[in-house]
């Protein structure tokens, strides 16, 4: 029993503290508890409200007064405790059972990738290409000056070097402006005869609706002991009729490279006007798809290969130029975004 008078405010606290026991355990969620527990026990709650109340007792009965307070507190908070364990617990095993996971169930199907059309484009070619006896070669990205130009017959201050708009890594080193820098490699680590595609990315610094400033190129290049115009217009129009369709035409138009003598440049009907003229081939019904030749005597003499005993032709054609034309794909640009809407479209 209290041993001070006051009775009614024990009385309250009491009757206080089994309304608030009642209370937790007729909780029914653990936020519902824990809203019960800040009305009763929070900074403003009941029992704050109650040690207010003090005042009105006499000095003796404030000290036991507040141990009873402290007391039930303690209680509370058991019971708290107690109540919030088993509620979130009710409220885990609900959860657990709500979201069961039915194992047995198939999985969602696997998505199956799709071959870009860069790499559908190379390795058709590479089929094409290898059926006339070529094989592939690869070459470094970061090409010495010396490669990418000097022994393509690009001197330094050559006006050619302006065709290509290059990307400098330092003063002898340039991100290669194209693929025929493979053709000097394969000319100095390998003895002729020689059949050979070289495939890959190459770098300029030029973007626009037909340009592209990361684009991929494939070079071929034939060294024998007789070879002719005659031979490099023959393996194109096949090779174009094979990977085109023989619906599409091909033009030869002369133009001009440095390595190469005679040179021209290799056009094909139109995919999107089929040669009436549109946006795409600027009104001409025609699209380039790259560059052709005889190999000029001095590669070969930057090569250290023999000349006239071994001659040659060589190509360079635009990949992705390639692919638009095949796939009448009217913008360049949907190549290199990845769009998995454009690449769905390629899947095997
Ligand atoms: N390398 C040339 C370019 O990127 C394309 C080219 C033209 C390659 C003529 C050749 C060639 O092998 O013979 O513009």
């Amino acid at each position: 029993m209290l041993a001070f008078d006051s009775m009614t405010l024990a009385d309250k606290l009491q009757s206080l503290k089994a309304e608030a026991l009642a209370s937790f355990q007729t909780a029914d969620s653990s936020k519902a508890l824990y809203d019960k527990k800040v009305h009763y026990l929070g900074k403003s709650g009941v029992f704050t409200e109650v040690m207010k109340e003090m005042g009105s007792l006499s000095k003796e009965e404030r000290p036991q007064f507040g141990k009873l307070v402290n007391e039930v507190k303690v209680v509370l908070e058991a019971a708290y405790a107690e109540a919030e364990q088993a509620l979130k617990k009710q409220e885990i095993d609900a959860q657990m059972l709500s979201e069961e996971i039915d194992l047995s169930l198939p999985s969602y199907p696997l998505q199956i990738g799709s071959e870009h059309p860069v790499h559908r484009v190379i390795n058709e070619i590479a089929g094409i290409m290898g059926r006339l006896g070529y094989s592939l070669r690869q070459g470094p990205l970061i090409e010495k000056d010396y490669y990418n130009f000097e022994a393509l017959n690009i001197p330094a201050d050559h006006p050619a070097r302006d065709m290509q708009d290059t990307f400098f890594i330092d003063k002898t080193h340039v991100l290669r402006t194209h693929t025929s820098p493979i053709q000097i490699h394969s000319l100095e680590s390998e003895k002729p005869p020689l059949r050979i595609i070289g495939t890959g990315p190459v770098f300029r610094c030029d973007s626009d609706i037909s340009h592209l400033p990361n684009f991929h190129q494939i070079e071929g290049m034939c060294v024998d002991t007789k070879v002719s115009m005659a031979d490099l217009k023959g393996t194109i129009s096949f090779f174009v009729k094979e990977f085109f369709g023989s619906g599409l035409k091909t033009r030869f138009r002369p133009s001009f490279f440095p390595f190469t003598e005679p040179s021209a440049e290799v056009d094909c009907t139109c995919p999107i006007c089929k040669g009436k003229g549109c946006s795409l081939c600027k009104q001409s019904g025609w699209i380039e798809i790259g560059g052709c030749g005889l190999i000029n005597p001095k590669v070969f003499q930057h090569a250290h290969v023999e000349y006239p005993k071994w001659q040659g032709f060589a190509f360079g054609f635009g990949i992705e130029r390639m692919a638009i034309i095949k796939y009448g794909i009217d913008d360049i640009r949907l190549i290199p975004e990845n769009d998995m809407r454009f690449v769905r479209q390629f899947e095997v």
